[in-house]
């Protein structure tokens, strides 16, 4: 059972998620699309910044537009602990992906504000700007900035309209300068919805976070010969679509062939000119590969391109393959971990822990900081989809543990 002050939270923060999931939070219509640097995330920006204010925290942006609310601790100036999560959300998503962790860093802040309690460490809560790369043709690049292990050449990048990063509110000659140090930073929190149906299945309201899955996107660019579709014979044909078709089963296959974990999606697909009468000529799309195991992923990865270099060789296509998201596996913290568990047993929950296939700002902040992740139960596991669903009583039990965490790493630092 958790106080009605925790419950008041959990359900604070879900509703937040809600109302942050429709205008002027979205940029589509009838839906939840929030894309980095677009008018729906400034937006999302100002309400959440007020929310950061009304809970005692001093409110910035950074140079990588992320929005900061730091809650100092007994010592002015003091290192601190990084809550944090992503406010952007995928195409026509759900509520929670991101924002939910955000919530409750605010909600951690408000209860320790509301309580007149400050922690021997600084507590910092963090939005993120670009988890989800939906923009983009890059992900995380702001989780990157603040790790310090983002390259300036990642910058020059343009989204699908052709609108470029340097032109869409932010100075990249300065982004760089959102990284933090290490010394600034005690550890990184990470509350999330699970985004898959293992906590649900164990009737468990949340989890200890093990690690996160290594990732590899690319980009494959086929090119064949644009022509008649009335008048050109089938065997004269250079079809960027039909190729690119197999090429996708191809993905599929590799993954499926593994005994293991390994995991391959083809997200984005969009064939040229694109016109009924016309055979296509030019095909890109991406291809999405992860596993626990970096040596797996990898093994997987170049099964795929193995492939798609056949498949291109015996239709006489060109493919231009470039890789362009490369993330290791990225396990938490092995203490933390421990004071996760504790955390769960504190707050009358039984210990699970949890291996994540999806990607988070975590992993990122590992190469600066131990990292710990804590998962929320989500309704039939289902993620990256409008029907994203949380309870309020689960999100309380979060918070629970997520403040019976903070303060048991308060015990650790006297
Ligand atoms: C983020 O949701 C990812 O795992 O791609
Ligand atoms: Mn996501
Ligand atoms: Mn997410």
């Amino acid at each position: 059972m958790v106080s009605a002050e925790i419950m008041h939270g959990g359900k604070r923060a879900v509703d937040r998620c809600d109302l942050l999931g429709v205008a002027p939070f979205s940029d589509m219509e009838g839906g939840l699309y929030r894309g980095y640097l677009t008018p729906a995330y400034d937006a999302a920006l100002r309400e959440v910044g007020g929310w950061m204010q009304e809970a005692g925290m001093l409110v910035r942006r950074d140079p990588a537009a992320n929005l900061v609310g730091r809650y100092e601790g007994t010592t002015p100036g003091a290192p601190a602990l990084m809550i944090a999560s992503h406010i952007d959300s995928v195409r026509d998503g759900g509520h929670y992906d991101g924002p939910l962790g955000i919530m409750l860093g605010i909600e951690c802040v408000a209860a320790l504000h509301g309580a007149g309690k400050r922690m021997p460490f600084a507590i910092e809560v963090y939005a993120f700007g670009d988890e989800e790369g939906s923009r983009f043709p890059a992900a995380m690049l702001t989780s990157r900035a603040v790790a310090g292990t983002l390259d300036r050449q990642a910058l020059e990048i343009a989204d699908r309209a052709g609108v470029a990063l340097a032109d869409s509110g932010v100075d990249t000659a300065s982004y760089l300068d959102a990284a933090r140090r290490p010394e600034e930073l005690i550890a990184y929190l990470e509350a999330h919805i699970e985004q898959g149906p293992v906590l649900e299945a164990d009737g468990l309201a949340v989890g200890t976070v093990t690690g996160i899955a290594a990732q590899l996107r690319y980009r494959i660019e086929v090119r064949g010969m644009a022509g008649h579709a009335g008048t050109t014979a089938m065997r004269l044909r250079r079809d960027a679509l039909a190729g690119a078709a197999a090429m996708v089963l191809a993905v599929e296959q590799a993954a499926r062939h593994d005994d293991g974990d390994a995991v391959a999606t083809v997200g984005v697909l969009e064939a040229k000119p694109g016109a009924a009468n016309v055979i296509p000529g030019a095909v890109s799309f991406t291809v999405d590969v992860r596993s626990g195991d970096e040596d797996r992923r990898d093994r997987v990865a170049q099964e795929i391109l193995a492939r798609l270099a056949e498949i291109a060789a015996a239709r006489e296509l060109e493919c231009d393959i470039e890789r362009i998201h490369d993330l290791p596996a990225s396990p938490c913290d092995a203490g933390l971990m421990e004071l996760m568990d504790a955390a769960l047993e504190d707050a009358g929950q039984p210990v699970r822990r949890l291996v994540s296939g999806a990607g988070h700002d975590a992993m990122n902040l590992a190469a600066i900081c131990p990292t710990a992740m804590l998962f929320i139960r989500c309704t039939d596991g289902i993620s990256h989809n409008p029907a994203e669903h949380v309870t309020a009583e689960d999100t309380a039990i979060a918070l629970a543990v997520m403040l019976r965490f903070i303060e048991r790493l308060g015990e650790t630092c006297v």
